[in-house]
């Protein structure tokens, strides 16, 4: 916990004093709400306001990457595999918000702000997140209503928001399903399909909450504007 006006000062806006004097003016907002009072502390988390305008974390950086395959989604490998960390340039100690696979492709942010990263992570904020796989095999009917109804993967029930026959190739005897899901277990797409016997040969993240990496091409990524920071903070449900 931070004294306001120090935070307003930090983030170059004004000298302490004029940091109090915006504040006493009824200039300053905290998650929405004028504050008056000098001293107010503040934590992290806080969404700070000055003039309307969002105060930016100094020191935080957000990015949304397009991973590849064949990168690692973690900050270092013993086996010195690329990393997705190594595909950002930056000075700043960031890291993978969750996880993909080596092999699968997409959507993933990177931060050094654990709050933000535990509001993406944290079942209760059920974060969307888009897959598109690709099936070894044509996916029956039943199968779809069958991950629909729910399975069982690490004692909890995954009821995936949405699962849909998007494609299929008769000759290559392959399909694409595109499929929803909020919850956050390993490999769980995979697993899914596994437990209704498809194998799936491909798999992307097309989006995680509302990032999507439909602009971006693989290896590319792009920083996350202020708003966009914002709105994560707003998706915390408490
Ligand atoms: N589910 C998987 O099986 N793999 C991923 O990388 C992400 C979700």
């Amino acid at each position: 916990m931070e004294r306001l006006q120090k935070i307003i000062a930090q983030a170059g806006i004004a000298s302490r004093r004029k940091a109090e004097k915006l504040i006493l003016d009824g200039k300053v907002k905290v998650n929405g709400n004028i504050v008056k009072e000098l001293g107010t502390k503040v934590k992290e988390s806080d969404q700070i306001e000055v003039n309307n305008e969002l105060l930016s974390k100094e020191d935080k950086e957000y990015y949304l990457l397009n991973k590849p395959r064949q990168v690692i989604t973690s900050t270092s490998d013993e086996k010195g595999r690329k990393t997705v960390v190594d595909l950002i340039e930056t000075d700043k100690r960031i890291y993978p918000v969750g996880r993909l696979d080596y092999d699968t492709t997409g959507a993933l942010l990177l931060t050094n702000d654990g709050e933000f990263a535990n509001i993406i992570t944290h079942p209760k904020n059920e974060v969307e997140k888009v897959y598109l796989a690709k099936l070894k095999g044509i996916i029956t009917g039943e199968a779809i209503n069958k991950i629909k109804k729910g399975i069982k993967i690490d004692n909890s029930i995954i009821r995936p928001k949405r699962v849909k026959l998007k494609k299929i190739d008769k000759e290559k005897n392959t399909c694409i399903v595109e499929i929803i899901i909020h919850e956050g277990k390993n490999h769980e797409v995979k697993r899914l399909f596994e437990k209704v016997d498809y194998e799936v040969l491909k798999l992307t993240r097309r989006k995680i909450g509302p990032f999507s990496v439909k602009e971006l091409k693989s290896g590319e990524y792009r920083k996350l504007t202020p708003k966009e920071v914002q709105i994560v903070y707003s998706m915390n449900k408490s």
